[in-house]
């Protein structure tokens, strides 16, 4: 590929808020350093079908502030097979497309590694999820809000769990990934949070509500993250009814509301500093990297880095937690 003059930007896989102030920042930064910019609709799916259209600076105004994504996403399966991905080459060549720019989680990032991979294409990934698994990066556009999310809602679960002396178990978001559930609960001053990146037995758990029980608290609140390695909120509360049936159980799932909403001001500064690093890197012919922000400096962190390291969760906030809820 030679010089690059026109991007092409996409959001791919669940939404996040702050995704719609990545895409203003790509583009505008785009435009600023004399670059065409296309936005892509409904993530490969738009490279495939071929809804593509021209963004000029005024197609991303007053969007900073809004959840969701103007450009909709769409988790692509034709996309996944080499057929698919030959004609999302053809249909970006057509465009005049030199390079791509995907904002999504670590799915759209894998597509990204092997499209680019194959057919020699510039891509940039910004991590956009609210799950904060990408390694590389401190948070991932989106975390912060449904982070805040969760604190609402939990914040007024509280009142209700006081009020009738029950103990709650509130499944959040996160895929595999404990970010969400571990420091919701800390900021929530929740009791516990069950993580799939570390195991709890029924009887950790009764020991820690039983002892907050007796000694100050009349209701607990457990987060815990959904997944198939902790089960869910269900089967925890389900176990401890069945072996502890003195609590009065309660479960809250808060499912796709926490992928909602105007994004936190830490997210829209994310999203704005992100996207701007994206053309940077483009400017400087950096390919297959995902720009993360690493203690306050941007970092450009290979697609295969970004994906495959597991990020870990730090022991510091489990012991927190654990010391805090007593
Ligand atoms: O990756 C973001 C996420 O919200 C996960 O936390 C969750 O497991 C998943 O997407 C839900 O996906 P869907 O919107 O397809 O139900």
């Amino acid at each position: 590929m030679g010089t690059i003059k026109c991007i092409g930007i996409l959001t791919s896989g669940g939404d996040a808020p702050g995704m719609n102030a990545a895409i203003r920042a790509v583009t505008r930064s785009a435009i600023y350093n004399g670059l065409q910019v296309k936005g892509i609709y409904r993530g490969y799916k738009g490279l495939l079908t071929g809804e593509i259209k021209e963004f000029k600076s005024q197609n991303v105004s007053n969007i900073i502030q809004l959840g969701g994504t103007i450009l909709k996403t769409a988790r692509c399966k034709e996309f996944t097979t080499p057929e698919g991905r030959q004609i999302a080459y053809e249909n970006m060549k057509k465009e005049g497309i030199d390079a791509l720019v995907i904002i999504g989680g670590d799915g759209s990032l894998t597509g990204a590694r092997i499209f680019a991979q194959e057919f020699d294409v510039p891509c940039i990934g910004l991590p956009g999820t609210i799950d904060n698994d990408l390694f590389g990066t401190d948070t991932t556009i989106g975390y912060d809000t449904a982070l805040n999310t969760i604190l609402d809602a939990v914040d007024k679960i509280r009142d209700t769990a006081t009020s009738h002396e029950r103990l709650f178990f509130v499944e959040v978001m996160g895929r595999d990934a404990g970010f969400l559930a571990l420091n919701g609960a800390i900021a929530a001053g929740a009791e516990a949070a069950i993580i799939p990146e570390i195991s709890t037995e029924v009887d950790q758990l009764e020991e820690l509500i039983k002892n907050g029980f007796r000694k100050s608290k009349n209701s607990s609140i457990v987060l815990v993250a959904e997944s198939p390695i902790t089960g869910g909120a269900m089967h925890y509360a389900e176990r401890v009814k069945n072996e502890y049936p003195g609590y009065d159980v309660r479960v809250t799932i808060l499912g796709h509301l926490q992928r909602g909403g105007s994004p936190t001001a830490h997210d829209r500064i994310l999203a704005s500093r992100l996207g701007a690093a994206a053309i940077d890197a483009i400017m400087e012919g950096q390919r297959n990297v995902m720009i993360g922000i690493d203690h306050d400096e941007i970092v450009y962190v290979p697609f295969t880095k970004a994906i495959k390291n597991d990020k870990p969760i730090k022991k510091e906030l489990i012991n927190v937690l654990r010391e805090l809820s007593i």
